[in-house]
């Protein structure tokens, strides 16, 4: 299976905030928000892997600035690392300034997806290689947020959790 690029998967989904997805504030509702990371990384993760791909767990996500009602939002989405089956993507989220034009960032989010095959059995998929420096430390970082993830959903014990407890050493 021939490696792949963070790039070759980087995902752009653009949109606006129409009134039927905003909170009483009159700002984007956080689970369209979701909605909206979850797809642009679904994407991401099948143009890694040529697979079916199913989410499996949102590691991190902040609100950190809120997104007015009529703002232009941009969703982009790119494969931080390949491990066997699953993938970790990470999502930045921007908004447009009217009068300038200017792109802020607004949120951001990472989502770990599996891929699987026709009977979602999870399968195989090619390694990720990270070329520029911060796909390079989103790629070094990748592998204590997955044991992080995984202790915390209850699938391995601390013990081992090797990288993530040598943060603490
Ligand atoms: C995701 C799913 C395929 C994993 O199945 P599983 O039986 O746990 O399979 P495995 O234990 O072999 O794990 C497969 C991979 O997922 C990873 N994984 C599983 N749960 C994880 C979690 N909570 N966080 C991070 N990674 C996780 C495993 O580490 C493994 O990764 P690797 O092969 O790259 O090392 C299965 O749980 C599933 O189908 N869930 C439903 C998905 C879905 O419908 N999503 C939409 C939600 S509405």
């Amino acid at each position: 299976m021939n490696a792949r690029t963070a790039e070759h998967s980087r995902t752009v989904m653009t949109d606006l905030v129409l009134p039927s997805e905003t909170n009483p504030l009159n700002n984007l509702f956080g689970g369209e928000l979701l909605a909206r990371m979850d797809r642009a990384a679904s994407i991401s993760a099948r143009r890694h892997s040529r697979r079916i791909v199913v989410t499996a767990s949102v590691n991190h996500v902040a609100f950190n600035k809120a997104v007015p009602l009529g703002s232009v939002v941009t969703v982009e989405a790119k494969v931080s690392r390949a491990f066997k089956t699953s993938m970790e993507i990470f999502i930045d989220v921007w908004v447009e300034d009217r009068e300038s034009g200017n792109r802020s960032k607004a949120n951001e989010a990472i989502y770990t997806f599996v891929a699987v095959d026709e009977t979602g059995t999870p399968v195989a998929i090619p390694e990720l290689i990270p070329e520029t420096d911060l796909e390079k430390e989103r790629f070094a970082a990748a592998l204590r947020r997955k044991q992080l993830s995984l202790l915390l959903a209850g699938k391995i014990k601390p013990n081992d959790a090797t990288e993530l407890k040598a943060l603490f050493e």
